[in-house]
């Protein structure tokens, strides 16, 4: 990250089409971080992520309700967790801020839950510094980074002062491996990371599926060629590979809305139309 990017500040007026941004950042291009903040109902996208993200829900209307669906997951998951006793998450591909953010809902549970944020996108890093303070009771660090580099992002300094390797950690990889490709290997990056954490850690994962319609998904992944990231729906089972090494808590690698259902039905999407599958799992 170049310094630029690292002083660049979010800018006084909320509308980013009117921010000057530095020329690391590509808003000309579609970015999945943002495409996801516009699904969310969120502002912090540019003009070709919004054409991008209605191209998607033109093709694929149910985008909206998955990318809503998995932001609820991420609660329930995370709470789950925290009450089973984490206080120590590893977000990766943490997302431009919205409603419910990992610190927020672990720190509702334990306030001295801590939370180190990884993502390769120098503007989410931005919105997060400047949106996900905390209350200064758990730690937090925004920490930029690519999931890809495997292990070796365990060693990042910034990680270290947050999380203790000596205790369990939650790793979070929700809505990102599916913009890591076959080639890359996506297996064997979670098996690292694994390796490297604790005994008693867990692993919370979710992930995009064209298993629910294969039109639908074949049609929205063709968007997403045109963008900065690629999309990789995988089925059930490949899925579930990434697991390895993990025992999977009740109920299993299941749709979102499946898992430990929320007792109030959502007000903000259809869980009937949410297509992608999540679970929690325990280093083994
Ligand atoms: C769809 S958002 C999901 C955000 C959040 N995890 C959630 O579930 O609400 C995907 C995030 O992963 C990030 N991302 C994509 N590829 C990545 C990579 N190779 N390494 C790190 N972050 C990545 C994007 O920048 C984006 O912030």
């Amino acid at each position: 990250m170049s310094d630029q990017e690292n002083t660049w500040r979010l800018p006084a007026t909320d509308d980013p089409d009117e921010w000057v941004v530095p020329p690391e950042i590509d808003t000309s291009r579609a970015h999945p971080a943002r495409i996801y903040d516009y699904f969310l109902g969120g502002k912090n996208n540019f003009a070709a992520d919004r054409d991008a993200a209605e191209q998607v829900i033109a093709v694929a209307p149910s985008a909206v309700d998955s990318a809503r669906g998995n932001r609820a997951f991420l609660g329930r998951a995370v709470k789950f967790l925290a009450q089973a006793g984490i206080r120590q998450f590893l977000d990766i591909g943490t997302g431009i801020p919205s409603a419910g953010n990992t610190h927020e809902v672990a720190q509702a549970v334990r306030p001295d839950a801590r939370v180190a944020y990884l993502d390769n996108d120098p503007i989410v890093l931005v919105h997060a510094r400047a949106l996900m303070t905390g209350d200064g009771r758990g730690r937090i660090a925004y920490v930029p980074g690519d999931v890809r580099t495997g292990p070796d992002l365990l060693d990042l300094p910034e990680v270290r002062e947050v999380l203790d390797f000596d205790e369990p950690i939650a790793l979070l990889l929700l809505a990102i491996l599916h913009f890591v490709r076959d080639s890359e290997d996506p297996t064997a990056i979670v098996a690292g990371l694994r390796d490297a954490l604790p005994a008693g850690s867990h692993l919370v994962l979710s992930h995009g599926t064209a298993d629910f319609d294969l039109a639908q998904g074949q049609r929205g992944t063709r968007i997403y060629d045109r963008a900065t990231a690629q999309l990789a729906l995988r089925p059930h089972a490949d899925i579930e590979k990434l697991f390895e090494g993990f025992e999977l808590l009740d109920p299993g690698l299941v749709r979102l809305p499946l898992w430990h259902p929320e007792e109030e039905p959502p007000h903000d999407h259809d869980p009937d139309l949410v297509r992608m599958y999540g679970g929690v799992g325990r280093k083994t």
